[in-house]
């Protein structure tokens, strides 16, 4: 089976101590460092802006994939792009205007994502699967960490996995919400290349990191 790239949630480190935690996952084996950005509007829950994606920057080498959860949200991809990111994820309800949001992404240099809620069908990809570099399926309602995965997820997983096969090209499938050891192996089965996990990669504290991130990529 394929190996995921794991890419912890920021949401579940110690915000105190977010640059000493961001260094700790990356010597742990994280591939990619996920950062949720939430806005009070679109989802009920206020987490970090640009200057904190500044401010990390220097701890990593890694990618920095960003999840926008903020309403209207063109107005904030230039700074976030500016601040570090390397792969920006947008929901199409965010509006005004999906599709130029990711060619704005796009013209900045930066990878663009596709985030769909639970209720959001595969569908909502057809006019847009030719000009995006990932889908991100959520597995949870956005807004906090620690929910339950919702298992409906895995019938779009497969869905938009057949969509990805037929564009030949190279776009990631994440999926975010709710992904421990128990459901990371039912996502990648289901077609996922990458994972997004808060709770299961910071359970534990730092001397866990490592072992929890093998776990999440069935190798533990
Ligand atoms: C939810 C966020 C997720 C969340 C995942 O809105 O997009 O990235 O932090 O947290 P866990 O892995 O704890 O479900
Ligand atoms: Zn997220």
């Amino acid at each position: 089976m394929t190996v995921p790239l794991i890419s912890p949630s920021l949401l579940s480190a110690d915000f105190a101590r977010l640059g000493e935690e961001v260094r700790a996952i990356d010597a742990a084996g994280a591939d990619w460092i996920h950062v949720d950005v939430m806005d009070g509007h679109f989802v009920p829950n206020l987490t970090i802006g640009p200057m904190v994606v500044k401010a990390l920057r220097p701890h990593t080498a890694k990618p920095f994939d960003v999840h926008l959860m903020i309403s209207p949200v063109d107005a904030y991809v230039e700074a976030f792009a500016a601040a570090g990111a390397d792969i920006i994820t947008v929901h199409p309800e965010a509006g005004p205007h999906v599709h130029r949001t990711v060619q704005l992404i796009r013209s900045l240099g930066k990878q663009a994502g596709i985030s769909l809620n639970p209720a959001t069908p595969a569908k909502m990809l057809d006019y847009l699967i030719d000009e995006i570099d990932l889908v991100l399926v959520m597995s949870v309602n956005p807004g906090f960490g620690g929910q339950s995965f919702i298992t409906s997820q895995l019938r779009k997983i497969e869905a938009v996995r057949k969509m990805i096969d037929k564009t030949g090209r190279p776009i990631r499938l994440e999926v975010d919400g709710g992904v421990d050891a128990v459901t990371a192996p039912q996502c990648v089965a289901a077609g996922a290349d990458v994972l997004v996990a808060g709770t299961a990669t910071f359970r534990g504290g730092p001397e866990r990191y490592a072992a929890n991130i093998a776990a999440l990529k069935g190798l533990g």
